[in-house]
């Protein structure tokens, strides 16, 4: 699939558009439009419903070491200062980027990738050619040979036919594996050397409360969900009758001031996750941490992601957060990334006692494989803690201790794209219904989440049709997000469903005035069966729960 191909039909059917398009667009930030806010709202209904409200605490799982309960939560987007000193992100939540000196862009240091190229240099006019190596790069998102042959081209003032002239040296390579950045011709620049060394840049959004404005009025937009849910373990547990282990649920928007947001919505400033905090017994943790592994990679492949694209990857032990003593990815092989890469989905880490005892003591830090206070320079606590006791007493088991925590976290957004990514089919094969020429391009959405259930359609607009088409209409309605579309040829009809991802059509034809049957048309398989019009409810209900 063109990833092209999937833009584009987002935005003309209304999925995905640009923010502020009318002025220009804003890099970064995206609106979903009136399909799109129903298909990510569906996505989730549907974690929130499968994680949090239908499970139930009385049945063991399968693969759990015990049952366990969930609950809720929705903090705020502004937190107090201190929380982001304690959780780390104040000091640690950054990338490196670079900038141009001659374009004025700005690059993540290690998303420049390039190779060493040798040629020669035709100078503007009247001045010789040169021999130069240097070290070409692209920010595309296909790092492919191709691209930097591009590059290569208008750097060094070639033709295509040309480029049999160059000689290129080594293996493509991220500038953040470079010593020097002098021989580097940036992305955008015509000139090697142009790029500034690599600087820290902080990733949270920074806000001002109130009128006044000091620096002590500043606080940051929240990059994750997760701190909220940390703040709030004692008052969930005093307030309710929960007893660990527990998982804590909350879904809402998060923000990064990415340096290079790209790829749709993939890497966006403005984002939402779906975030677990599950705590448990320190002794239990490990096995907590393969069963929440296991149980979020079955939900994307129950939800219709079945292809081979979707994987569980564990992460290096020099990949791991500061906090981190264990993580694994979901990834799905967006058809944006070059061939063999995949992007991450959902991330699921054990985070030990970490953040409770950060909150609690004060800002730690890893030592060997013990997590230590932070000092200053004075060996006083560089941020403190909130002094709050955050442990836990076990009555079973009569003691206390700082729960451990397995974070499954996870991108609604990301994972819209993957479900988007994934339900795009183009079927070429000659039928019945579209002839032998036609192509059909469908969203093969799981039922669950297609953002229209099913449409309703009289065939003609006469002889009683319309009439009980409506009334099936507004039965329905009652249930589900059904359309109802009187309008062009059938045939049209169901092109303009199968490409929103409708999953089932519902057509009131002649026989229907007759017997009370009507047609009940499946988007994958094309079956068409008829069914009593009383029947209709629950049938879609026995076939939505797929
Ligand atoms: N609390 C842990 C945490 O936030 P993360 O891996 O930084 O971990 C979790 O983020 C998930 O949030 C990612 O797997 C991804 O799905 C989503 N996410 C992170 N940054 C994003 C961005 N810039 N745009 C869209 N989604 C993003």
């Amino acid at each position: 699939m063109q990833m092209e191909e999937l833009v584009a039909l987002c935005r003309r059917r209304g999925f995905l558009f640009q923010s502020s398009e009318i002025y220009g667009g804003l890099n970064g930030f995206w609106d979903y439009g009136p399909l799109g806010v129903l298909l990510k709202r569906n996505v989730k209904n549907a974690w929130w419903n499968d994680m949090v409200e239908s499970h139930n605490e009385m049945i063991l799982d399968q693969g759990a070491p015990s049952t366990y309960e969930m609950t809720g939560i929705d903090c705020s987007i502004i937190m107090h200062p201190q929380v982001w000193k304690c959780s780390g992100h104040y000091d640690l939540f950054h990338d490196y980027m670079v900038d141009c000196k001659e374009s004025k862009k700005r690059y993540r240091y290690d998303h420049v990738k390039g190779r060493w190229v040798k040629g020669l240099k035709h100078g503007e006019a009247g001045t010789a050619a040169q021999e130069l190596t240097v070290f070409i790069t692209t920010m595309e998102t296909e790092e492919t040979q191709q691209a930097l042959e591009q590059a290569a081209m208008k750097f060094f003032g070639l033709r295509k036919k040309d480029l049999e002239s160059l000689s290129w040296e080594g293996e493509i390579e991220s500038i953040s594996s470079l010593d020097d950045l002098s021989q580097v011709v940036g992305p955008d620049a015509h000139h090697p050397g142009t790029l500034t060394s690599p600087r820290e840049f902080n990733l949270m959004f920074k806000t001002t409360i109130g009128a006044l404005g000091g620096e002590d009025d500043f606080s940051f937009l929240r990059p994750e969900t997760a701190q909220g849910i940390f703040v709030n373990f004692k008052n969930v547990l005093d307030s309710s009758r929960i007893k660990v282990p527990f998982g804590i649920a909350q879904v809402g928007k998060s923000f990064r001031n990415e340096i290079t947001p790209r790829n749709f919505t993939f890497r966006s400033r403005e984002f939402e996750q779906m975030e677990i905090e599950f705590f448990c017994h320190p002794e239990e943790s490990e096995k907590w941490y393969q069963y929440w592994r296991d149980r979020r990679f079955k939900w994307y492949t129950k939800m219709g992601l079945t292809s081979d694209r979707l994987r569980l990857r564990e992460h290096e032990q020099a990949e791991l957060a500061h906090y981190s003593c264990g993580t694994a990815d979901i990834e799905y092989a967006f058809p944006f990334l070059p061939e063999g890469e995949y992007g991450e989905l959902e991330g699921i880490a054990h985070r030990g006692d970490f953040d409770l005892r950060s909150h609690m003591e004060g800002k730690l830090v890893r030592e060997g494989d013990q997590l230590v206070l932070q000092k200053d320079a004075n060996g006083q606590p560089k941020y403190r803690g909130s002094g709050k006791d955050l442990t836990y007493f076990d009555d079973q088991r009569k003691e206390r201790f700082v729960p451990h925590v397995i974070e499954p976290s996870s991108g609604a957004d990301r994972a819209t794209l993957a479900f988007l990514c994934d339900a795009y089919t183009v079927d070429k094969a000659p039928t019945a219904e579209k002839g032998a020429d036609a192509e059909r391009v469908y969203l093969k959405f799981h039922p669950r989440l297609a953002p229209i259930k099913a449409a309703v359609f009289p065939l003609v607009k006469k002889d009683g049709m319309p009439e009980i088409a409506t009334e099936i209409y507004a039965e329905l309605k009652k249930h589900f997000n059904v359309q109802y579309d009187e309008k062009g040829a059938v045939g049209r009809r169901y092109r303009r469903q199968d490409e929103i991802g409708t999953p089932f059509c519902i057509t009131v034809d002649g026989q229907t005035v007759q017997d009370g049957t009507v047609t009940l048309r499946d988007r994958d398989t094309l079956e068409q069966r008829r069914v009593k019009k009383e029947d209709l409810l629950s049938e879609l209900n026995d076939r939505m729960r797929m």
